[in-house]
Order: structure tokens, then C-alpha cells, then sequence
């Protein structure tokens, strides 16, 4: 019988040159680009530009992708009213579930499978995941959806369409680090679900649903919201010791935001998010839940278990403060994540697209084998 890797562990499923992500050394590429500089420099459109090309683009392109991304962010009011007939207090994840897989029915491509349809309606999805995200947020708080501006960026558009105002440039810039930060990831378990839909030869806004529910796990992306809820129930940097030791050294619980399959290393984004969350805290006038999430990592970094198995803080862990000190809800931290990540889905897709073969592995049958049936009247 062949050996089962659990979990995937090692197994090598594609050749892709949107990211290297180097789990020994915590090491982030992007197109051949750190992740540091990106992070510093890049604005997100320039990060999906690069994923979906392979190289930066001049300003001409750049400005092209920005204002196509903005001009198809719009929603189908048919959509919007869809929204509006869901229920206030819905998982905004199952929403944008359930929305992505409607925004097909507006699409009049849905149904082209070619490379160049999926092309474009990657940029309609990434400018639409957005607006859905920051009107289920109005809409759940009976607030009048905004509709995004042409001449803004995608991380302005969101700060603008959630508030209906001016959009704050502190604000839009730490979702612009944000966005960038999380575009893409390797084989991470909503990528490879979306490879695994594309390779079945179904449809990009499938793929993308797919991967939309794979990320709401807590074990993925759902880590963020995960974490910022341990977070405040922590409460004070007073309990973090007794709340590690209640929680964590009884083995009751594990801490959300740390650890990760591929870094043994510290997540190199996690080191750029806590300077932000930092900043950002500092500059709020409230460093409590900043203090509180640094203090949990500093004992779980000293501790023999978290050591020994070389458990750092990921992408999810000071994440969880920079949206939390920028006042998202907490439950909107996840449909943040999908609508930066539709990016790096979208990449994967086309790259399966383009070389596709169904993705199909085997299991070991552990079961009996040659049972004798009888009918339910004799079982
Ligand atoms: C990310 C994650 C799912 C990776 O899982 P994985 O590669 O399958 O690793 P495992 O679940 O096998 O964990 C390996 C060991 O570390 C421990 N561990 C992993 N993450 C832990 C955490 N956050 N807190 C406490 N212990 C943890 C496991 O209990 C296990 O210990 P064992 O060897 O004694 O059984 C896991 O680290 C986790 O659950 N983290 C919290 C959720 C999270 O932040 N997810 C977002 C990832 S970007």
C-alpha cells in the first residue's frame, strides 16, 4: 500500500512562478520581488499586475489595471438586492460565498473557459469581491450600499465604499500593505482548491467560490478573526501568563496566528504586520490589544513546546491587530483576506488553465472486501 502524506506534507503539485515561499529561512518572494519591498513600496494593483504577467508594470499598465479594477468593481443592482434579502446576521463569508457564486449569472463570459476570459474576469472578480465585502458591512448595519469611485485604488475604494466618506490615507495605506501582503502563497489550501476546480474544467467564479470556503477554516484564513477574538477574550496584558497557562500549557486550546505548514521560521509578513499594528496602535492612542497579542507571542516564543516545534507568529497573528485597530469587525477579517487573495487564486488559475491536467490522486482502501450483501429486512 502506498505511504499516505497526511495532510499533503512535501508533495509537490505544480511548477508556478507567482511566489517562492521559503519556509526554512522565512523567506517571501513574489515574481522574483521580496516581500519586504513589495510591502514598502507597492501599491496592491502592482502586486496583481505582477502575478498576472509575470513582471511589474510601467505606469501606463499600472494605470490601466487600477482604473479597469475600479470601473469593474460595480455591482449588478440585481445583486445588490440579493444582499439586501440576506439575513443581517449571516457569516459574511458564506455571503461572499454565496455572492461570488451569483456574480456569475452577471457575468456574460461565465461560461468561456478560454485563458483570455479568465483574464478578464479576474480583474471583474477583484474589483467585485471587494465591493461585496464593504456592502454586506453597510448593508448588515442598514446602511445604503456605496458604489466604488473610478479614479481610486482598490484599498481607497474599500476605506471609501465601508465609510461613505473621503477615504482616510492612513487608513487606506495599511490596507494597501495589507492587500499586498496577502495576495499570494504558494500551494497554501484555497489555492490548491481552486487548481483543483480549474482542473476539473469548470469555470473561474467556481474556483473561486471553492477556494472562498476552503479559506473560511480557522485553520487558514478564518485564523484571523480566530485570533482577535483570543485576543479580547485575553482582555488585559495582565492574563496573558494565566491565560496561557489555563489554555495553551493545559493543551485545551492552540493559539490562533501561530504556527504554519510551510515556515519553521518566522512568517516574514508577520514580522512587517507587527511594525504596522504597532504604528498604528500607537498613533490610535490605544496600544491594548497590540500589548496583549506581542506579550502572548514573547511567552510562546520562550516556551520549550513552541520551540521545540518551531511555532511562530504567521500572517494571521498581528493581522488580526491592524484590522481590529482600523475598526473592521472582527468578523469581516476573513472576506479581507479572500478579497487581497482572489489575486493569487486568480494567478493559479490561469497558470492551470494554461498547462491543465484534473487533478486526481488515489486513497488506500482500508476497508472490508468481500461482504456478503442481505437485504435490510435481514441486517
Ligand atoms: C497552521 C496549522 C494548521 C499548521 O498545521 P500543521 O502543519 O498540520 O501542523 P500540526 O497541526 O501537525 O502541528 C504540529 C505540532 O505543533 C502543534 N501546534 C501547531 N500549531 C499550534 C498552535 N497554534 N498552538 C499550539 N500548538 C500548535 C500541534 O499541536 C502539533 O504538536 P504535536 O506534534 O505534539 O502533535 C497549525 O499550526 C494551527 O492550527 N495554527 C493555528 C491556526 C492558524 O494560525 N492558522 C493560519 C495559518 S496561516
Amino acid at each position: 500500500m502506498a505511504e499516505v502524506q497526511k495532510g499533503l506534507e512535501g508533495v509537490v503539485v505544480a511548477d508556478t512562478i507567482t511566489s517562492l515561499v521559503n519556509g526554512v529561512e522565512g523567506k517571501l518572494i513574489y515574481g522574483g520581488y521580496k516581500i519586504e519591498d513589495l510591502a514598502e513600496n507597492a501599491l496592491f494593483e502592482e502586486v496583481v499586475y505582477l502575478l498576472w504577467n509575470g513582471r511589474l508594470p510601467n505606469t501606463t499598465e499600472l494605470e490601466e489595471l487600477r482604473s479597469a479594477i475600479a470601473r469593474e468593481a460595480v455591482l449588478d443592482e440585481n445583486l445588490i438586492t440579493t444582499l439586501e434579502g440576506f439575513p443581517k446576521d449571516a457569516n459574511p463569508m458564506a455571503v461572499l460565498e454565496s455572492a461570488v457564486a451569483a456574480l456569475a449569472f452577471y457575468d456574460g463570459e461565465s461560461e468561456d473557459l478560454s485563458v483570455e476570459a479568465a483574464r478578464r474576469k479576474a480583474v471583474r472578480l477583484t474589483g467585485q469581491i471587494t465591493t461585496i465585502c464593504a456592502a454586506w458591512d453597510r448593508i448588515r448595519k442598514e446602511q445604503a450600499p456605496v458604489a466604488p469611485r473610478a479614479d481610486l485604488t482598490l484599498a481607497q475604494n474599500f476605506v471609501y465604499m465601508l465609510s461613505g466618506e473621503e477615504p482616510d490615507k492612513t487608513a487606506s495605506d495599511a490596507i494597501n500593505v495589507y492587500l499586498v501582503l496577502l495576495a499570494e502563497h504558494g500551494m497554501n489550501a484555497s489555492t490548491f482548491t481552486s487548481r483543483v476546480v480549474t482542473g476539473t474544467g469548470a469555470d473561474i467564479h467556481s474556483a473561486v467560490v471553492a477556494a472562498i470556503a476552503a479559506l473560511k477554516g480557522p485553520s487558514h484564513g478564518g485564523a484571523n478573526s480566530a485570533a482577535m477574538k483570543m485576543f479580547l477574550e485575553i482582555e488585559d496584558p495582565a492574563n496573558v501568563e494565566q491565560w496561557f497557562q489555563d489554555n495553551i500549557k493545559s493543551g485545551k486550546r492552540r493559539i490562533m496566528g501561530i504556527g504554519h505548514r510551510v515556515y519553521k521560521a518566522l512568517d516574514p509578513r508577520a514580522d512587517i504586520l507587527r511594525k504596522h499594528a504597532q504604528a498604528l496602535a500607537e498613533s490610535s492612542g490605544n496600544t491594548r490589544w497590540f500589548e496583549i497579542a506581542d506579550k502572548l507571542a514573547d511567552t510562546a516564543l520562550s516556551d520549550e513546546y513552541f520551540i521545540e516545534r518551531k511555532l511562530y507568529p504567521n500572517v494571521d497573528y498581528f493581522s488580526a491587530i491592524v484590522l481590529y485597530t482600523l475598526k473592521l469587525d472582527v468578523d469581516m477579517f476573513t472576506p479581507l483576506f479572500a478579497m487581497s487573495r482572489v489575486a493569487g487564486w486568480s494567478a493559479h488559475i490561469i497558470e492551470q488553465i494554461q498547462n491543465n491536467r484534473l487533478i486526481r490522486p488515489k486513497a488506500n482502501y482500508v476497508g472490508p472486501q468481500d461482504l456478503e450483501w442481505k437485504p435490510a429486512s435481514e441486517r
